[in-house]
This record gives C-alpha cells, sequence and structure tokens, in this order.
C-alpha cells in the first residue's frame, strides 16, 4: 500500500530560498511603510498552520464547522450542478479535512480521481496527501507546494486542454476575503484563465454578522489566533535574524465596517526598538502603534453573482449553513 501510494503523489516545490528572499523583502517594505503592515500568506510557515489548524477546532471559529454543515448537507446537490467527469483543483488545501466528502462522493461517481491541491506548507501538502491515498485507491494527487500564483501558472501551462475532463476548482474557508477587492478579482480571473468554458468554482465565503460572533472568532478566549498572530514576529526572528520580544506585543482583532473587514493587528505595548540582522534595519514603535497583519473581508450574499460576473463567472447557486453564517457559491466559466 504504501509503494502504491507513493507512485500516485507527485509535488512539485517552488524553492525554498526564492520564498525566504520574498519573505525578506516583503517583511523590509511591510515594516518600513506607514502604517506598518505585514501581508498574512506569511502566517502559514510550519508552526502557523498548525496553528490555524487549531483555530479551527475553536469554539468560536464558526467558519469551518458552518462550511464544512454545507459540504456534509449539500455535496450530492453540488456535484449533481457538475456532471460528468472531474479533476479537482484546490487552492490552499491545508489539511483537506473539508474536501473529503467531495472526494469520496466523486470516486463513487467515478473510478478515479485526479486532485491537485495547491499549499504553501510543505510539510501539511505532504502529511495531508499521504493521508488521502491511504483512504482513496483510486486518487491521484498532483501537489503544488508553493503560493497560488506560482502554481496556477504552471497549470495553466501544463493542464489548460485535459481533454473532456471538467475541472473544479475549490477555494475553501473564505480564504478569499484575505484578498484586497482588485487582488480578490485579479486570482479569480487568474483562477478563470486556467480554467474552460463550463468548468467551475466553488467558493467559501464568510458572510456579514454580528459583531457579538465576529470578534470573539478573531480573539478567542485561549489565545491561539493571539499566537497565530504573534508567530509572524517569532518567524522573523527566526528566519530574519530579528529580534522582536513577543512579550512587549498583543493580539487585536476590529472590525472596520467601512470595509466590512475583520483586521488583525501587533499592538506594541511600549515605545521600542526591534533589530531585524539580515535585514540591516531597525524598526522603530511607538506605544500602541500597531503592525496590520490580516484583512478578512466579510460578504453580503448580494454580492457574490457580481462578484462572479465580474472575473468571467455565472453564480449558479449559493448554499448556506443552518444559522446562515457561511456561504458555498457553484461559479461557473463562461
Ligand atoms: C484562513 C484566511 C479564512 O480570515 O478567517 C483565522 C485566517 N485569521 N483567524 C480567516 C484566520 C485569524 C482565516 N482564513
Amino acid at each position: 500500500m504504501a509503494t502504491d501510494a507513493t507512485q500516485r503523489l507527485t509535488i512539485h516545490r517552488v524553492e525554498a530560498p526564492e520564498r525566504r528572499a520574498d519573505f525578506a523583502e516583503d517583511t523590509r517594505e511591510g515594516l518600513s511603510g506607514k502604517p506598518k503592515s505585514l501581508s498574512p500568506k506569511y502566517l502559514y510557515d510550519d508552526l502557523g498552520s498548525a496553528l490555524f489548524e487549531t483555530i479551527t477546532l475553536l469554539p468560536e471559529y464558526y467558519q469551518t464547522r458552518a462550511e464544512s454543515e454545507i459540504l456534509e448537507d449539500q455535496h450530492e446537490a453540488i456535484l449533481d450542478s457538475i456532471p460528468g467527469t472531474l479533476r479537482l483543483v484546490e487552492l490552499g488545501s491545508g489539511s483537506a479535512n473539508k474536501t473529503r466528502v467531495l472526494i469520496d462522493t466523486i470516486l463513487k461517481r467515478q473510478n478515479t480521481l485526479e486532485y491537485i491541491p495547491i499549499e504553501i506548507s510543505e510539510t501539511t501538502l505532504e502529511n495531508s496527501s499521504k493521508d488521502l491515498l491511504r483512504w482513496f485507491p483510486g486518487l491521484r494527487i498532483t501537489g503544488f507546494a508553493s503560493d497560488y500564483e506560482n502554481a496556477l501558472g504552471a497549470l495553466a501551462r501544463d493542464y489548460a486542454a485535459a481533454k473532456k475532463i471538467r475541472t473544479v476548482a475549490l477555494f475553501l474557508g473564505s480564504t478569499i476575503g484575505n484578498l484586497e477587492p482588485e487582488d480578490r478579482y485579479g486570482l479569480l480571473s487568474r483562477i478563470r484563465t486556467m480554467l474552460e468554458a463550463q468548468d467551475a468554482l466553488v467558493l467559501g465565503t464568510d458572510l456579514k454578522k454580528s459583531l457579538d460572533v465576529l470578534i470573539p472568532a478573531y480573539d478567542d478566549a485561549l489565545g491561539v489566533t493571539a499566537a497565530f498572530n504573534l508567530n509572524l514576529l517569532r518567524r522573523i526572528n527566526e528566519e530574519l535574524g530579528g529580534e522582536f520580544d513577543l512579550s512587549q506585543f498583543e493580539h487585536e482583532a476590529r472590525y472596520d465596517e467601512d470595509h466590512g473587514r475583520i483586521e488583525m493587528h501587533l499592538v506594541s505595548k511600549a515605545r521600542q526598538s526591534v533589530k531585524i540582522s539580515k535585514l540591516t534595519m531597525t524598526v522603530r514603535f511607538e506605544k500602541g502603534e500597531t503592525i496590520h497583519t490580516e484583512n478578512s473581508y466579510k460578504f453580503d450574499p448580494e454580492q457574490l453573482s457580481s462578484m462572479a460576473q465580474k472575473a468571467g463567472f455565472h453564480l449558479d447557486r449559493t448554499w448556506l449553513d443552518s444559522k446562515n453564517q457561511f456561504g458555498l457559491s457553484l461559479f461557473t466559466a463562461q
């Protein structure tokens, strides 16, 4: 079984040195800016990815459960809406726990399936892939340990004309909410470019709701989200020779009503200077000054159809969970 599983797994990597250079450059730029910021994509090193997996288990973080509920209840309906022989591309596959029900159902409808996960954490990608292959004998996995840009580029070049096989792209977890509106359309258009007409995108989006529910989801009682956020500073210390004292920063989650987004910040508890040796820079902080580390946009169901249209898709349908907290939409490539 083990050797057989290995034969069904291919992982393409984007070289680590290249990624480290990006992290250094982006960190320099982000911490030189006013206001200071860091890209949320750097939250997901191995430790950060493990912390995010833990977040999905928190009582306050309703998103994962709501989306799983939709997939559990509606997977037949979703797949009935995309007839034909399928292959699955998943952006930000993580543990791929939510994907299992789709893989399982597709493999009951066709003998074999190619699953193409794109995941920035190579460890996460490898572990989840091996696990899936053990469960599903009919599965073949071609994984990309890289960001979406690189992988989608490679997919567009290598796979564009997979004949008679419909591609279903999965973008779950409302990760799209991390992107600024213009980047959101940029990514959706890139996904569209990789697809043929009638291919599909299944998109998960977190919905606007009461702050009593929203804020604790990003500021949980156990402090896991705080650790997830602070891990960025630990990562700068480890990889870039930073000298951040993590006890001198605290996690903050706020809702920006105008933009309809949760913001995560790291707040400096004191006026301080921090050396980052590999960037040959010293960063100065005022007391209360923040590093903006993430936006997590929340959506109205009404927004989704214009979002689809703008990127060359048609919104077929949106399924909601029983509490109307989360949406899973079927976009068809036009
Ligand atoms: C994985 C981007 C969807 O925005 O809810 C969780 C990341 N940040 N807790 C989100 C996150 C803080 C998450 N996404």
